[in-house]
């Protein structure tokens, strides 16, 4: 990347120029354009930059938006330096990293807070943390048979408190929601979101407002943003309703945004990639895959390999495989022609994490999928459904929308893209327990499901409790 090529000559030059300055001196020291730079000059405070029309702004303005063209926002961190002021190299900062793991925030080891140089450097020590992140990464024989990938890794961040990937952007988000002194946040969400602000917008003591289509978010999820006290409305409409009205009303009643259309939400996910970069040894896998919806998160990948790749934390990139599912599949569709149309469609799949129908971090995903010479697959519900199946099965256990990753690993295998040998890290987003009411359904009510585990109702008898064992060890 020309970022890595040009490090010595631009540190040293930007060393001499003003704030003011810095992003266009970027500009002449690299002759790109100033919407392509990847960091500021070192020491430089972060601002927030529209990635269409490069209109920058101080890292404090809450604007949803770029003011000036509508399209989203960016944020653009200071190149790290060490304690002497000299710009860190890949290595220093993969210490500087492992040395965090166990010092920030103190006494609360967070898997997001430890990347903080190039997630939120000035976040100081006020930051809302459970903490969250340090989500395993799992090797399961039955998983790699079911995938046909023998290296297969699971990165489980459903392990996250709130049961899903989203506490890491939210742990970023409601920090900043704080630094701003915002008086209330929102979010549209098909209900991990919901959770996670929910229970950031709790401990911070801002009131949290969620917006979520009625009857179409599973039941886990539902039951964690009540409980944690958000004002939930139930909206009359899908996913993508949602975020038009709360999009509408952040702009006209002055609610903190926190959708993933939010760029600090997007520097929080970057861990997700950075931390199991970290768990590979710095490392890269050939592929990386993820259930994709909103594309917030493919943004966020995108946006983190970009970032290890100039920082020198890695020396190739791996190509990053977005899966939808089949029946919410505008992006695998455009995909699939070069990207040349931006579609919408009117979403139907069981996976109701990724039942939408028109992606608003579009033009972020495509980037990243374009610089990782990346995939955007789409799966049916059959699949997903066949995926989630070993998964629970293998002891795993997550969400139906998690699933997709696996699905897409074998249907890449099927296909020839990826064989056997590969590394390949599958990211499960969210936590079995977020959709009871899918599992209760496939096991105990529908009679066409062939690996159906139906309760047994017994008498208080151990004569009854023998006949099961007798029929167990017989199957
Ligand atoms: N997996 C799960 C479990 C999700 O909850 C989501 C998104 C995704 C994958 C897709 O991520 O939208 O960044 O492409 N859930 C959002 C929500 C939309 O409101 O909880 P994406």
């Amino acid at each position: 990347m020309e970022e890595c090529v040009n490090d010595e000559h631009r540190v040293n030059d930007e060393h001499r120029v003003n704030d003011e300055h810095r992003v266009n001196d970027e500009h002449r020291v690299n002759g790109n354009d100033a919407s392509t730079a990847l960091f500021l000059a070192p020491n430089a405070a972060s601002v927030q930059r529209c990635a269409s029309c490069g209109h920058t702004l101080d890292e404090r303005e809450d604007a949803p938006v770029c003011p000036l063209c509508g399209s989203l926002l960016e944020v653009l961190h200071a190149r790290p330096v060490d304690a002497a002021g000299n710009v860190m190299s890949g290595a220093a900062l993969q210490a500087s990293f492992a040395h965090h793991c166990c010092a920030r925030p103190a006494g609360h080891p967070s898997g997001v807070w430890r990347f903080e140089q190039i997630v939120m450097p000035a976040a100081g020590s006020a930051i809302t943390s459970h903490p969250e992140g340090n989500t395993p990464l799992l090797a399961r024989a039955a998983l790699a048979r079911f995938t046909g990938v023998d290296g297969l890794l699971i990165k489980h961040e459903g392990h996250n408190p709130t049961g899903s990937f989203k506490d890491r952007g939210m742990t970023v988000g409601v920090t900043q929601a704080v630094r701003i002194g915002a008086s209330a946040v929102a979010c549209a969400s098909t209900g991990n979101t919901s959770a996670a602000l929910a229970s950031y917008a709790a401990q911070a003591g801002i009131p949290g407002l969620v917006f979520v289509p009625v009857g179409k978010i599973a039941m886990g999820k539902l039951a964690q943003t009540l409980a944690y006290g958000a004002r939930t409305l139930l909206v009359r409409g899908d996913f993508d309703a949602c975020l038009r009205l709360v999009q509408a009303s952040s702009r006209e009643l002055g609610i903190y945004l926190l959708n993933s259309i939010n760029p600090w939400r997007v520097e929080g996910q970057k861990t997700i990639v950075l931390e199991l970069l970290q768990q590979l040894g710095w490392q890269a896998p050939d592929f990386i895959v993820l259930p994709a919806g909103n594309l917030g998160n493919t943004a966020a990948f995108g946006k983190a390999l970009r970032e290890a790749h100039a920082l020198g934390l890695i020396d190739r990139m791996p190509r990053l495989v977005s899966v939808q599912a089949a029946g919410a599949a505008p992006f695998a569709k455009s995909f699939r022609e070069g990207f040349a149309t931006r579609y919408t469609v009117s979403a139907e799949t069981i996976a109701t994490a990724i039942r939408i129908g028109d992606p608003a971090s579009w033009d972020r995903g495509v980037r990243a999928i374009r610089e990782t010479n990346g995939l955007v697959l789409s799966c049916t519900d059959d699949e997903i459904i066949e995926a989630k199946v070993a998964i629970d099965a293998a002891g795993v256990g997550c969400e139906p929308a998690s699933a997709a990753s696996v699905a897409g690993v074998k249907q890449l295998v099927a296909s020839g893209v990826v064989h056997r040998g590969d590394r390949v890290v599958a990211v499960l987003t969210g936590h079995v327990l977020k959709d009871p009411g899918m599992l209760v359904e496939l096991h105990q009510e529908r009679t066409d499901f062939a690996q159906a585990n139906r309760p047994i109702e017994i008498e208080p008898d151990v004569s009854a409790v023998s006949r099961v064992l007798r029929s167990m060890q017989a199957s």
